[in-house]
């Protein structure tokens, strides 16, 4: 994901720091990167496509080694593709001011039209040069740089963090908080910013941390910070003590950690630029989601394989129930050696995190050779999934490297949700109020994702964790649309913790698995309110009748209350229960395997792509 760093200082040139600086973010993943930096008569821009030694080829020339402030930037595509004119710092066109961005101007669209009818001319195709329009603007007037930052950001909705330098006179330096993490720190010299505490080390390790709001003012020796509306604020200063290894987890023990702790930020990502809330619809960029495409599809088919395919079944679900739609979904590996029969006008749906996966792409290519149409949900921006589809759905989870697969599983429901209701919107299945009611839900789901990844919910499965560390297998149970959400919980406990571990489907427990269940044996139930509640909860009953010790996850009071263990979960619609569910579950299989001393991150005989049969 996008990274930011900035620097101003008294007397020593910022180049080299602000290019080492970005250095330390290569870690995220990028495809482009930048900098902007304050010379006596205004800021000169420099960015790439590529990577970071390719900005370093134009930088040596030596033109920007003296100055004194700036800013860069490594940028993840997300509005428009890699290239070097949507790469950051955007500028106004005034040479005197550039800016870098992480997250989104959700109503950048309308933000971007009234500049144009006031005779702004845009050079890229992204939402952050909005943003520079805006504070150039401003900033022309006052010349006062917090002050145009503030007003900026009151015309935006959104989440953001943002890093702008300007000359006027002096050097200016300010960032803004409203999701994504800045932190800042100073030495007698100079101060600095970044996205990620990891660029700052190299430089200090006393910081701050904004919150979101803050707005911070840098000076050569300390920064001042204030709210959006100006009135100064006190953010306490931490001191850094991780070495070298736990640095490059953020501070957390774990990639899959840190990761996990990374979806209500990924969430939003996914998700909120792309929600038309009046229309109760969803806009993709990029072609192949209009109406007459998606009026046409007879039939969808998603291939996947791993956690991907977990996404895919709960996608089948929502596409079934909001648009209608008949869905099949198997293995890539199975669909790739049987005979499949498809429809004419078969949309084949390729699920992947990496998109390089051997067996999803040949399920795809499979498909397009039976003449359907290839689309597909991707992580990864230029991988040969996305390279090979007709029409794509970006997630925006930031690279992922943790194996097992946790916050790149939560941006693949996401987009899954889009895609039903898109689907269901442009078939007339779903009314404008039913659109809207889903979304506006969806768009309230982040601060539930937060309150999940807390100390509390962590301490619960950790305590759970333990009380069943010596059981010698485990069943995950769910139906309806949290079935695959079990059957996720159990490959996550099986991947990092090497304990058996089997997800089913509620309802079919009698059918044969139930004959495992034996006094104290661990089950977890996956339930939420929805249709098949009162269902579960009768399923609770049979294990229970047989001394299963049931464990449940969910937001079904009923459940929670009959469960010997139970890990409560927000409320929201059934559609968008698997969000919240699945995360409890990720965090009983990380605390499982840390008690075994499994090596979490890279679990052995596991790859993280596969790119091989
Ligand atoms: C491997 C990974 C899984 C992943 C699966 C599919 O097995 O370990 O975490 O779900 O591949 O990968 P993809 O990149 O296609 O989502």
């Amino acid at each position: 994901m996008c990274g930011i760093v900035g620097a101003v200082s008294r007397s020593q040139a910022v180049l080299r720091p602000l290019v080492e600086g970005l250095r330390v973010l290569e870690y995220r993943g990028y495809d482009s990167c930048g900098v902007a930096v304050a010379e006596a008569d205004g800021v000169a821009v420099r960015r790439k496509v590529g990577r970071l030694a390719e900005l370093e080829a134009v930088l040596q020339d030596g033109a920007l080694d003296g100055a004194l402030g700036g800013i860069g930037h490594t940028r993840w595509a997300t509005h428009g593709k890699p290239s070097d004119e949507n790469a950051h710092p955007h500028s106004d066109g005034s040479g005197h001011l550039a800016l870098v961005h992480n997250g989104i101007i959700e109503n950048y669209l309308e933000l971007r039209r009234d500049l144009l009818d006031a005779g702004v001319t845009f050079t890229s195709e992204t939402d952050t040069e909005v943003l520079g329009h805006l504070v150039g603007r401003e900033f022309e007037r006052t010349g006062d740089l917090a002050a145009a930052l503030r007003a900026a950001l009151a015309r935006v909705q959104g989440y953001y963090a943002v890093a702008v330098v300007a000359v006027r006179d002096e050097v200016q330096i300010v960032c803004a908080r409203q999701g994504p993490p800045l932190v800042v720190g100073a030495t007698a010299e100079a101060s600095f910013l970044a996205s990620d505490v990891l660029a700052l080390i190299p430089h200090t390790r006393e910081v701050t941390y904004l919150e979101d709001g803050d707005v911070a003012i840098l000076r050569p020796g300390g920064f001042e910070l204030s709210d959006l509306a100006g009135n100064p604020v006190e953010r306490p200063v931490r001191t850094i003590d991780w070495d070298a290894e736990e640095a490059s987890k953020g501070g957390y023990a774990h990639h899959m950690l840190k990761e996990i702790h990374e979806q209500p930020d990924v969430l939003a990502q996914t998700a909120f630029d792309r929600l038309l809330q009046v229309e109760g619809d969803v806009a993709f960029e990029g072609g192949g989601w209009e109406n007459e495409a998606l009026q046409r599809v007879q039939r969808v088919q998603v291939v996947a394989c791993g956690t991907a395919l977990h996404a895919g079944m709960i996608a089948a679900y929502m596409i079934e129930g909001l648009a209608g739609v008949p869905v099949d979904v198997d293995f890539a590996s199975e669909f790739r050696y049987r005979d499949p029969q498809l429809v004419p006008d078969t949309m084949v749906l390729a699920i992947s995190q990496s998109g390089e996966t051997a067996d999803t792409l040949a399920a795809m290519r499979l498909a397009r050779s039976l003449g359907a149409r290839p689309v597909s949900i991707c992580n990864v921006i230029g991988s040969t999934v996305v390279r090979e589809s007709d029409a794509v759905i970006l997630t925006h989870a930031g690279p992922e490297i943790g194996v097992a697969s946790t916050k790149a599983f939560v941006t693949q429901v996401v987009a899954a949700l889009l895609l039903a209701v898109r689907m269901g919107r442009a078939r007339g299945r779903l009314s404008v109020e039913q659109g809207r009611e889903l979304l506006d839900e969806l768009r309230r789901l982040r601060p539930r994702v937060e309150s999940l990844v807390s100390d509390e919910v962590d301490a619960r499965c950790a305590e759970i964790a333990a009380q069943t560390q010596d059981a010698k297998g485990f069943f995950f149970l769910g139906r309806g649309i949290n079935f695959p959400v079990a059957l996720e919980g159990a490959l996550k406990l099986k991947e990092i913790s090497y304990v058996h571990a089997e997800g089913y489907a509620a309802g079919e427990m009698k059918h044969g698995p139930i004959a495992l269940i034996e006094p104290g044996m661990p089950v977890v139930v996956v339930n939420s309110p929805g249709r098949v509640a009162s269902k579960v909860r009768s399923n609770i009953e049979q294990v229970k009748a047989r001394g299963g010790r049931v464990i449940c996850v969910g937001s079904d009071p009923e459940s929670l209350a009959l469960a010997d263990e139970g890990v409560p979960v927000p409320a929201t619609n059934e559609w968008l229960s698997p969000l919240l569910n699945v995360i409890p579950l990720q965090l009983f299989a990380y605390h499982h395997a840390l008690l075994r001393g499994c090596d979490i991150d890279k679990p052995r005989n596991l790859a993280k792509s596969v790119t091989v049969e």
